[in-house]
């Protein structure tokens, strides 16, 4: 169990194009996305993708694995999004629907942004072992592959914010929650 330091907005890697990953099923890669995911469940994160722990790789993982039952404590009214491996992802909206909602991100702690994404989303990529995904998603799903992948391209959430009123210390936006971040 590696939990690994998340790098943080400000760090130029974090505004980097991710490379591809080119060999599936390798020790290498097995071991990058156990500490990714011993990262993310140590941070109760929603998703985590490679660059933030200093890894410039296209891969991601986002959704919830081992909860014994529980839904995500910072989520708890999410839909549920299975655990996934995505590796060099291709997203495609569908249709041109947009909805706004609250993210947040372990690479800018503390803070919470109102961001518009795409409703519906396909996208395809590759697990772990280079086997195929092809999914057609909508509403939180859809959001946590948008976010995690725009790490991927060099994008962090608040870039993407259009009305910065809506952007703000999570504790004061939402004050005795104790929502914890991304
Ligand atoms: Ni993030």
């Amino acid at each position: 169990m590696t939990v690994r330091a998340v790098l943080r907005m400000g760090e130029p890697l974090l505004l980097e194009k991710a490379r591809p990953v080119t060999a599936f099923d390798t020790p290498e890669l097995h071991a990058l996305i156990q500490d990714m995911q011993d990262t993310m469940n140590a941070m109760d994160g929603a998703g985590i993708a490679a660059p933030q722990i200093g890894v410039s790789l296209q891969v991601v993982i986002f959704g919830q694995k081992e909860l014994h039952g529980r839904s995500n404590p910072r989520y708890p009214d999410a839909e549920q999004v299975p655990y996934t491996v995505l590796i060099n992802p291709t997203l495609t909206p569908v249709g041109d629907e947009i909805e706004d909602g609250w993210e947040g991100c372990l690479s800018v702690p503390g803070l919470r942004g109102v961001v518009p994404r795409y409703l519906r989303l396909h996208y395809i990529g590759f697990d772990q072992f280079g086997e195929p995904i092809d999914r057609l998603v909508s509403g939180f799903h859809a959001r946590v592959v948008q976010h995690e992948c725009d790490h991927l391209n060099g994008i962090l959430y608040p870039m993407r914010i259009t009305d910065l009123n809506k952007f703000g210390y999570t504790d004061v936006l939402f004050p005795g929650q104790d929502i914890q971040d991304d």
